[in-house]
């Protein structure tokens, strides 16, 4: 046996054992509906848009993937723990930085207008033809608009606000644009999707397209969405940025992994993204 077929045993037996873990062997997404605050229904299921034929069928949020309790606390913006964090982005909204003196309002006035459905067209390419993520923009306009230093891609300055902007999305289609001067980007976003990484040799469509209401070790696995970007994590006790939960889940194929903020991971983000067409902006997704 080569050295190249016996590595694609161990892989694949690793692989079986990962997914034949714990719990039942199959369970799909839950049957519910995401009303938040009894108001406002969010579209967490939806049939897969056109680039996903022979991939996926229907698309579900992570959020159908997960226990009653979790679902629950998505359900009523008290019970939801992003909401402390999402209150200090607000209140850094308003707050003057920099040497300019300026604070974001000063230019964008009310976050709930300005800001109004920014969230679900990202990432997306810049007038200068740049892919950019939702942190790109803000530290934009931090070191050239305000003259403040630039916040790091997942400190809780940043989280705060990705999370307060991506709250004026709540309830809005996912809607970036993968023609014209994204293509490109979203073609490399979609080949990089599908490369096997790391000793384990799996791609993220091995877990989240092959492999979505099995179980991995104790983990119900959903389609890997982002649509309810920025989570809170419960084991973490904190929210997680998209580029964040990347890092982790290439690191689990126990591959070396690209930063947060990376132009790769730009690129996946933004054909993740495009996978959630259909599905709606949750702004503030609370996970295990
Ligand atoms: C001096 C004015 C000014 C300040 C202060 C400012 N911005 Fe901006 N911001 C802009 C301009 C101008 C744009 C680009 C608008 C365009 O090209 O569509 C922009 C774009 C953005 C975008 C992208 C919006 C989109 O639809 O693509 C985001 C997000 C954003 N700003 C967030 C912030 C945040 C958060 C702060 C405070 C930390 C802030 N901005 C401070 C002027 C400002
Ligand atoms: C070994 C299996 C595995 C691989 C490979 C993997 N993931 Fe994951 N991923 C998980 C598990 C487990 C979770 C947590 C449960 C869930 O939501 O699926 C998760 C969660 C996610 C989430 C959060 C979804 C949500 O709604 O909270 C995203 C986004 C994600 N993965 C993207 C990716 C991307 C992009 C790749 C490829 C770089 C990838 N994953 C590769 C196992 C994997």
């Amino acid at each position: 046996m080569s050295l190249r077929n016996s590595r694609n045993k161990i892989a694949a037996t690793a692989f079986a054992a990962l997914v034949l873990g714990l719990g039942p062997a199959l369970a799909g997404p839950a049957d519910d509906t995401l009303v938040v605050n009894e108001d406002v229904t969010i579209v967490t299921r939806a049939p897969a848009a056109a680039h996903l034929d022979g991939h996926l069928k229907e698309v579900y949020s992570g959020w159908l993937f997960r226990e009653d309790e979790t679902r629950k606390m998505q359900k009523d913006d008290f019970d939801n723990p992003n909401f402390v964090f999402l209150e200090q982005g607000l209140d850094a909204w308003s707050a003057v930085d920099g040497s300019e003196g300026k604070s974001c309002a000063n230019c964008h006035e009310d976050i709930a207008d300005s800001m109004a459905g920014v969230r679900a067209t990202m990432p997306k390419v810049n007038a200068k033809g740049d892919l950019w993520s939702m942190e790109d923009y803000i530290n934009d306009c931090r070191t050239n608009r305000m003259g403040a230093e630039a916040w790091k891609w997942n400190s809780a300055d940043m989280k705060n606000m990705t999370l307060a902007i991506s709250l004026q999305s709540r309830g809005m289609p996912v809607n970036v644009a993968i023609d014209g001067p994204a293509q490109a980007f979203w073609e490399k976003g979609k080949e990089m999707y599908y490369t096997r990484f790391g000793q384990l040799e799996m791609s993220c469509a091995n877990c989240h397209e092959d492999n979505f209401g099995n179980y991995i070790r104790a983990d119900h696995l959903s389609q890997g969405q982002v649509n309810g970007f920025p989570v809170y994590r419960l084991k973490d006790s904190g929210v997680v940025s998209i580029h964040q939960r990347f890092v982790g889940c290439v690191r689990d194929t126990r591959a070396e992994t690209f930063a947060a903020g990376s132009q790769e991971f730009r690129e996946l983000e933004l054909y993740v993204a495009s996978r959630g067409m259909g599905l709606e902006i949750e702004g503030a997704g609370v996970r295990p």
